[in-house]
């Protein structure tokens, strides 16, 4: 790597990692430079800048485009006109160095025909806020004298490019310049010059806004909006989130049972945001910044009711506002793809349900294919809220037209970056909750579950062993994978908690496991009460209450679900010193059957899978059922799992994956038409066998 592009990762990552320059993966920055070329010999300069998609924080050098500045510079000679500017785009590719690197992004031009050595374009919140505002103009010559110049809207692209080239031309004192509607550029002769006058053309905005702002620029309160107390509305929010994924995956739901996850977030800036009169009219208008309208749709869903409407209430009311939201985003669509005028034939509307909905009183909710896209739709939003706030306190937030607006959403440019998407995984989109998943079995299901796309809820008696299962699991991708949940499953408050705590994360839950277990190998005459009842409690009451509680927000999804229950060779089989164990087993197994004929009409199927002799990685052996059943088989405890295997019909040692592999069949997508069935993991035990 040169130390051109070593400055210009650095300096990304310094402007990307704080919040406060640029949105999640929004914004762009460049550095052009000579190097000698290899074919030639001659030097050539290069403009290196960040390619499409990823992030300025944690930009690196795979991250890059390279382009040869002289062909760059020579499409503005073959560049036919702002109507087919998208062409462009294509032709960067013939401007490529060597193999390239990344691909180049639609803001390419802009970083390519500024004529200074070092670009940045970024989403800061304080910049956007005058590029919103109705008076953004005038605002920036008040705010910036001459060092900073505004340049009208005009969608990102070659022309907006030749724009900002032009005005830097003609305005040689100038660092930077206001985009309306959209963010700010800056530039310098170097990399530490182009960085410092980012941070002063952001800071400069920020501390103006502080200064001039009037005091309340979302309007006076509104009585009854506040927020409610921490404790109220976290469980008002558990109790509206099934409802709210319901309503936000309406039009993605399908026979795979892939809906949308979704993220919580009661900050104070979102319930601040909700208390005051002017929520309504601002969240009407829209956001404004480009990059937002993929993830958040051009605007939320507001909830017209006090913080202190009841739960049954409010989801009456939710279901209103969400026909009328799909009719609005319908004729939105029609109204532009119509209107335009033009012979351009827009993409397919992308469905006409809310990704941000707003509950005043309780926070916000938002929806993505998977957790980081809902938790970024939600940051997205939150910046809005910063914009709306500093344009409300300076001016008149005014964002972009609607036409544009749609011009955007439905560019043919994204159209073809969600195309080239890679083909979801079987689990994307689904939420599962693994009882007993710190250990053995529950630990392989869970990690299966994740591989194929699904977030997890770890549910263990002990948080710290669920949170550490749920952070090996998921590694990098923390908590956007899995979470660790406490609970003890024989006692109902625990598991409502544990449930609570999976739709604060995740939206709802679609997908549960009933693994939690344990075993104490003892004959009728020694065991105790005490021992039948914590067997009984754990195994069949226990996955009783969860798919209880678990039933009552599919339900109320409306997305169908499964419930799968591991229950037991144990079921079937008669094996000595297995009473209260055997017949706990035999209760699971039959609650499979109850409710697969009782949830079947709600799209839940319920599914057992009965698994023998799982030495490896599990507990119960290695906490006493193993050396009591070597005792019982006359063999050692380290050749558990071999003696195991000579007992089966295939002489096959059965491990947590093989379990695992199960439960995907039963989850995945190739066993949709089938409930009610009990799969044997056993490796073949005749005196098992179902029928
Ligand atoms: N290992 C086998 O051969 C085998 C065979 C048939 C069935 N099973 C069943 O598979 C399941 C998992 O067994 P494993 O072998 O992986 O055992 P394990 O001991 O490794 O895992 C069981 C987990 O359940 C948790 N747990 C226990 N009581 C709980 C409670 N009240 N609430 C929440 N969590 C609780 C434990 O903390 C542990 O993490 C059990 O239901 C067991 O009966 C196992
Ligand atoms: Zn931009």
């Amino acid at each position: 790597m040169t130390t051109t592009q070593a400055q210009l990762i650095e300096r990304s990552n310094r402007l990307g990692s704080d919040p406060r320059n640029t949105n999640y993966a929004g914004g762009n920055t460049s550095a052009k430079g000579t190097e000698t070329d290899p074919v030639t010999g001659q030097d050539v300069e290069l403009l290196w800048v960040k390619g499409s998609g990823g992030d300025l924080g944690t930009l690196t050098e795979k991250g890059l485009a390279v382009l040869r500045l002289d062909r760059m510079r020579a499409l503005v000679d073959v560049y036919p006109g702002v109507d087919r500017e998208d062409e462009m785009v294509a032709a960067f590719d013939y401007c490529l160095h060597g193999k390239g690197g990344a691909a180049p992004s639609i803001d390419t031009a802009m970083h390519g025909l500024v004529d200074a050595a070092h670009v940045d374009h970024l989403h800061p919140d304080s910049g956007i806020a005058i590029a919103t505002s109705a008076e953004g103009e005038s605002l920036t010559k008040e705010i910036y004298g001459d060092k900073v110049v505004w340049v009208p809207w005009r969608r990102p692209g070659f022309q907006l490019g030749l724009d900002i080239a032009a005005i830097k031309d003609a305005n040689p004192q100038a660092v930077g310049c206001i985009l309306g509607g959209h963010g700010i550029t800056a530039w310098g002769d170097t990399s530490e010059e182009s960085e410092a006058n980012s941070l002063w053309m952001i800071e400069t905005a920020a501390a103006y806004i502080e200064e001039h702002s009037v005091a309340e620029p979302f309007g006076p309160e509104l009585p009854g909006y506040g927020a409610l107390p921490e404790d109220e509305r976290r469980s008002k929010a558990a109790a509206l989130f099934p409802t709210i994924r319901s309503i936000a995956s309406q039009d993605s739901y399908d026979v795979n049972g892939r809906a949308m996850v979704g993220h919580f977030t009661d900050a104070d800036v979102v319930l601040e945001f909700l208390a005051r009169e002017k929520h309504v009219p601002l969240a009407e208008l829209g956001t404004s910044c480009p990059d937002h309208f993929l993830r958040t749709k051009v605007k939320p869903l507001v909830l017209d009711l006090p913080a202190d409407a009841d739960v049954e209430a409010s989801i009456a009311r939710l279901r209103e506002l969400h026909e009328a939201y799909r009719d609005d985003y319908r004729s939105y669509y029609e109204r532009n793809a119509v209107s335009t005028g033009s012979t351009t034939s827009w993409p397919a509307i992308r469905g006409a349900d809310p990704l941000i909905v707003l509950v005043p009183g309780v926070g916000m909710f938002s929806f993505g294919k998977d957790k980081q896209t809902a938790r970024v739709a939600g940051e997205f939003y939150v910046n809005a809220i910063n914009v709306m706030r500093g344009a409300e306190g300076l001016s008149t937030y005014a964002p972009i037209d609607e036409s544009e607006k749609f011009r955007i959403e439905y560019w043919a440019l994204e159209e073809a970056k969600l195309q080239r998407m890679p083909k979801p995984k079987a689990l994307a989109g689904r939420v599962a909750l693994v009882t007993g998943a710190a250990s053995g079995i529950g630990k392989a299901v869970a990690t299966r579950l994740a591989a194929e796309g699904a977030v997890v809820a770890i549910a263990d008696l002990d948080l710290d062993k669920a949170q550490a299962t749920a952070a090996e699991m998921a590694g990098r991708a923390g908590a956007d994978v899995a979470i660790g949940v406490q609970a003890d499953v024989s006692d109902e408050a625990a598991v409502q908690r544990a449930m609570d705590a999976t739709v604060l994360a995740f939206g709802g839950v679609d997908l549960v496991v009933n693994n939690a277990g344990l075993s104490l190998s003892r004959s009728l005459l020694e065991t105790t009460e005490a021992d039948w009842d914590l067997q009984h409690d754990v195994m069949a009451k226990g996955s009783f209450l969860v798919a209880k509680a678990a039933a009552k927000v599919m339900v109320e999804q409306r997305l169908g679900g499964d419930i799968v229950y591991i229950s037991s060779k144990n079921s079937l089989f008669a094996g000595p010193n297995n009473v209260a164990y055997g017949a706990a087993k035999a209760d699971q197994a039959h609650q499979v059957r109850l409710l697969a004929a009782e949830l079947g009409e709600h799209q839940i199927r319920v599914n057992g899978v009965n698994p023998d002799g799982v030495v490896q990685g599990s507990g119960i052996f290695a906490g006493g059922w193993g050396a009591n059943r070597a005792a019982v088989y006359g063999v050692e405890e380290k050749d558990l799992g071999k003696f195991y295997a000579q007992r089966t019909i295939l002489k096959r040692e059965v491990l947590p994956d093989h379990i695992a592999n199960a439960v995907f069949a039963l989850v995945g997508p190739d066993l949709t038409h089938t409930t009610g069935l009990h799969v044997p993991v056993d490796a073949g035990v005749a005196a098992a066998f179902l029928r």
